[in-house]
């Protein structure tokens, strides 16, 4: 199965009152690396959460190539080659390297954490291991697949995430702040490793982050949301030189760059952290 066009059509999306999304609409093409920035609160997370089947539209619809997955739960979507990454890390903090891609692998919605090797017969778990070490090479953590995840450096937290979300094997991956946190050298590293899951693995990319020397390199295209709506679109150097997004978003050079924040620290501004994490833990891949 090749890389599949992902269509945003009119999607609306309301809590109690308040538009997170408003008649958003973008195409991803099949292949490309499409970014989505914007202020905090803007509508980013919640739109990679309709994009997953985590919130149900308001209105609107969603179509991976020609299939409508507007109305499908989490691990439908899933199940249709859709996987992504939360803005907060959801890895299992005890479980080792190695066990936290094996579930990535194989979902949580059924078996939760407990050990793979009680629902997969030994054959199928060596083969799906195989794979999880390819994939732990890929990204650079080979060496560490026997380490708790939970005492890993931030940034090999952050690959072992990327690394989960393409233990589905997903043709449309999504990524939610994937280099949040990092440096300058791991974050390039990571889009880096972007590009290259994109090509080797023939994927879409849809993915959100702050991290403008990162999004204007790695990103075919872009969609700027402020207050829930687009307010520009275009490749890199249009979204650039756009006076809108300038006095939006980019134009702002003295504030502090978010991604220095302490990656620990909460986001005063994300609504979704109480929300999304533990859902997250049932539903993602
Ligand atoms: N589960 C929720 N319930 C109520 N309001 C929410 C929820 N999730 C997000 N919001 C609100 O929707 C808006 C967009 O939030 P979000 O998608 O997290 O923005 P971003 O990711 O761009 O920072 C914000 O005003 C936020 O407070
Ligand atoms: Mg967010």
């Amino acid at each position: 199965m090749s890389a599949p066009r992902l269509a945003v059509d009119e999607v609306t999306l309301a809590f109690s009152g308040l538009l997170a999304l408003d008649k958003v609409a973008f195409t991803v093409e099949p292949g490309s690396i499409h970014a989505v920035i914007g202020p905090n609160g803007a509508g980013k997370s919640s739109l990679l959460n309709v994009l997953c089947g985590i919130y149900p539209v308001t209105g609107g619809r969603i179509l991976v190539d020609e299939q409508e997955v507007t109305r499908l739960r989490p691990d439908r979507v899933a199940a249709l080659g859709v996987g992504r990454t939360f803005q907060n890390i959801v890895v299992s903090p005890r479980e080792s390297v190695l066990d936290n891609l094996m579930v990535g692998r194989h979902g949580l919605t059924r078996a939760g954490l407990v050990s793979t090797a009680l629902w997969l017969g030994r054959r199928e778990q060596r083969r799906h291991e195989a794979r999880v070490r390819e994939i732990a090479e890929f990204v650079g953590l080979s060496d560490k697949l026997d380490s708790t995840a939970g005492r890993l450096p931030f940034g090999d937290l952050k690959r072992l995430e990327f690394a989960r979300a393409l233990c589905l094997e997903p043709r449309l991956l999504i990524l939610d702040e994937p280099v949040a946190g990092l440096n300058a050298t791991e974050s390039w590293e990571l889009g880096q490793l972007v590009l290259a899951a994109r090509a080797s693995l023939d994927l879409t990319v849809v993915f959100v982050e702050h991290d403008m020397g990162v999004v204007m390199s790695i990103a075919d295209r872009i969609t700027v949301l402020d207050f829930g709506r687009v307010v520009a679109e275009g490749t890199p150097a249009e979204v650039r030189s756009d006076p809108t997004v300038v006095s939006a978003y980019l134009g702002a050079p003295d504030e502090p760059d978010p991604d220095e924040s302490d990656p620990d620290e909460p986001d005063p501004d994300d609504s979704l952290t109480a929300e999304t994490e533990p859902r997250a833990e049932r539903t993602s891949p």
